[in-house]
């Protein structure tokens, strides 16, 4: 083998090296020097097993020394390079914490109340929220042309006068019912929509947590110790609910439950409408009728129903004076949760 020239190699790196453009000519020269296959010092180093033991001494460790000056050329004009391309770069800062997402506040407490419900011996339950008219409405006993349809301002499908947004989580009841015996115990969390003027207290999307147990000998005693001990589970010992007379055509009697207002301590503010309480859910014992339409034996069996909304339940727990931040899409207030 010739003898190789290693100071005329390394002066001729040093030149091409400083004076490379960017990163890839660099990698190129890289591998035209020190590329494991074909590169000229690595050449140099395969020639070595056919010298003499003279050369192998002499060349051997200058061949070494050349390969680390270039390696030393290479290393220098990354760097130059690299800082060139992103002038304030500092490579020793720690990388920036990557921002991860999580769920919505109202999906967060969604499951915690289904939880709850869960360890109460509830099941959960899934239902659509296009739904048939007569589950919404009919076989709940609001009969079409019924003056108790008004309680609910409708959003129907275009063309479909049988389809509408569900208005409330109860039409889930009729369906859960189809396909169950009981003695039952369930809840149907989920949206819910209604066509009224939005307010700090309303929106036009919103969700509710519907419950429906039915059992021989259950009264309306069973109905306010489940809420109770519910109310309890999610916000511990000091809070006040009251329960006040009301009507549902799918209950007899009926009733609606308000807990003192938790953002100002029962004084007055916007989301109470300064009455001190908030009007968390409507409830009551499950009408003949709507058991009748369930396919239930309503002489052998009693039940109660309830549907929570949720948004407002959510806005005690958290704080949060105007349900209609929750959909603004706004992050700011997002993040907080
Ligand atoms: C109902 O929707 C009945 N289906 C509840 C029910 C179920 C009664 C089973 C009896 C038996 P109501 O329209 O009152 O009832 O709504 C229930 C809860 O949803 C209210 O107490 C309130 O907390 C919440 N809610 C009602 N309208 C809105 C709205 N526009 N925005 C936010 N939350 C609302």
């Amino acid at each position: 083998m010739k003898k190789p020239n290693l100071e005329q190699i390394k002066s001729e790196a040093e030149t091409l090296i400083n004076n490379a453009e960017d990163l890839n000519s660099l990698e190129n020269l890289e591998i035209k020097f020190l590329g494991r296959k074909d590169g000229e010092i690595t050449k140099i180093m395969h020639g070595l097993a056919s010298m003499s033991l003279a050369e192998k001494k002499k060349i051997g460790p200058e061949a070494n020394e050349v390969k680390k000056k270039i390696e030393s050329f290479i290393l220098q004009r990354r760097n130059e390079l690299l800082g060139k391309s992103r002038p304030n770069f500092d490579y020793t800062l720690p990388p920036k914490e990557l921002e991860t997402g999580h769920l919505h506040p109202i999906t967060q407490f969604m499951r915690k109340v289904s939880d709850v419900f869960v360890s109460m011996g509830f099941e959960t339950v899934d239902g659509p929220e296009v739904e048939m008219d007569k589950y919404n409405f009919d076989a709940l006993n609001i009969p079409k042309d019924h003056p108790a349809r008004d309680m609910w301002d409708t959003f129907y499908i275009k063309n479909r006068k049988d389809l509408v947004l569900r208005t409330h989580t109860s039409p889930v009841q009729i369906r859960a019912m189809g396909k169950r015996k009981p003695p039952v115990r369930l809840v149907c969390p989920g949206r819910v929509f209604r066509r009224e003027a939005t307010d700090a207290g309303h929106e036009t999307n919103f969700y509710q947590c519907e419950g429906l147990v039915i059992d021989e000998n259950i009264s309306m005693a069973n109905l306010i110790s489940t809420l109770r001990v519910f109310f309890k589970k999610i916000f511990g010992g000091d809070v006040e609910i009251r329960v006040r007379p009301s009507f549902f055509p799918f209950v007899e009697p009926g009733i609606e439950v308000d807990m003192s207002c938790l953002l100002c301590k029962g004084k007055g503010c916007s989301a109470c409408k300064q009455t001190g309480w908030v009007e968390l859910l409507g409830a009551g014992m499950v009408h003949p009728t709507v058991l009748k339409n369930m396919g239930v034996d309503y002489k052998k069996y009693s039940g109660f129903a309830f549907g929570l909304g949720i948004d407002r339940f959510m806005m005690l727990y958290y704080g949060v004076n105007d349900v209609r931040l929750s959909y603004s899409g706004d992050v700011r207030f997002v993040k907080q949760f």
